[in-house]
């Protein structure tokens, strides 16, 4: 038994805010930010509004576009490290948003890494029996932990969700996950606040953000990620020109270039969404996936690598046929 994708959806905020907005806000510029990450525009979320608002609209495009109703999704795995509340978890708030109680139903934390993780999780339980229809969710609200004056995160980072349905298939579907994390790293990528943390319960103190060591976080990217990618071949049998399409995590273009390098695939073969929405964390892979298969670009039956990396670090891919 199998799990198969049939169905992708997306959602991204309203509010724009370009490489030109910023300029006007602190010492950067359009071309630095370009050429070091690709990046030239990102959506944030309207205040009043959540993570589950965005994670909702993607899901029901997703479930619209598997030709289900939310009724058939019978478990809920929802990437994210920006929940509305800390319980009831994010995938219950989006459970009882779409009316398909019943089935389990959570959020798991793995930072940009979370809908690799959330993918692999919800794979395991379709592919077992426990459940014939799984919705696997990436959203984030990055916008909200990291310092809009703090030039190094503040160009980065966006908000934006992305959803796949996933189904029980005697054929592949989702043919291997690799899932890996690494403590030793904790210091080079975290939030400085947390629940347990923080100078309120609950709430994250005033000056709690998003710190990064860019340089080494970009190094270690390339290395891991090169890594994952040659155990995911290896642990099929596969050459490199097995892979159709590489749907990679959206953080910083070069990161992008040196993992089709090391696959040999021409960019023309990568599904590349990092300018319009800068890195959304864990909506990033079904951002892009959602993007690729719309477009017409990805089609039924092509081979897919999936992969990201994100703090703690934790990383990961999933191999799989569309
Ligand atoms: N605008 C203009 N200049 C900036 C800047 C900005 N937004 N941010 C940093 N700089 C400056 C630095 O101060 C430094 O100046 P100096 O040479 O005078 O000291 C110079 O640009 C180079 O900084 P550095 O940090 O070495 O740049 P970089 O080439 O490593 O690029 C990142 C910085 C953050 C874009 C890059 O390291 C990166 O993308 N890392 C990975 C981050 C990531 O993807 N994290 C999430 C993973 S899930």
């Amino acid at each position: 038994m199998f799990s198969r994708i049939i169905g992708t959806g997306s959602y991204l905020p309203d509010i724009v805010v370009t490489n030109f907005d910023l300029e006007q806000r602190m010492d950067t510029s359009d071309i630095w930010i370009r050429e070091r990450t690709g990046i030239e525009r990102r959506h944030i979320l309207p205040e009043g509004q959540s993570n589950v608002d965005m994670a909702e609209h993607a899901s029901r495009a997703a479930i619209a576009a598997a030709g289900l109703t939310p009724r058939d999704i019978e478990m809920i795995s929802y990437g994210t490290t920006t929940p509305d509340l800390i319980f009831p978890n994010a995938g219950v708030l989006l459970q009882d948003r779409l009316g398909c109680h019943g089935g389990p139903a959570f959020a798991l934390e793995a930072a940009c890494s979370g809908f690799i993780y959330a993918l692999a999780v919800a794979d395991k339980f379709v592919r077992t029996g426990s459940v014939r229809r799984a919705l696997v969710v990436g959203s984030e609200v990055l916008s909200r932990i990291v310092d809009q004056n703090d030039r190094s995160t503040a160009i980065l980072f966006g908000d934006g969700a992305g959803a796949v349905v996933l189904e029980a298939s005697e054929q592949p579907g989702i043919i291997s996950t690799h899932l890996h994390a690494d403590g030793s790293y904790k210091h080079l990528m975290y939030c400085t606040g947390g629940p347990s943390h923080g100078a309120a319960p609950g709430a994250m103190a005033a000056g709690d953000f998003v710190r990064m060591a860019g340089s080494e976080v970009f190094k270690l990217a390339v290395t891991l990620l090169g890594r994952v990618v040659d155990e995911t071949l290896a642990a099929n049998g596969l050459q490199k020109a097995a892979i159709d399409w590489l749907v990679p995590h959206q953080a910083n273009m070069r990161i992008i270039q040196a993992v089709a390098k090391k696959l040999s695939l021409p960019m023309a073969r990568v599904i590349v969404t990092v300018q319009d929405h800068g890195n959304t964390s864990t909506a990033s892979v079904p951002l892009a996936l959602d993007v690729g298969v719309r477009d017409g670009r990805i089609k039924r039956g092509d081979m897919l690598l999936l992969e990201a990396l994100g703090g703690g670090v934790t990383w990961g891919s999933a191999l799989l046929r569309y």
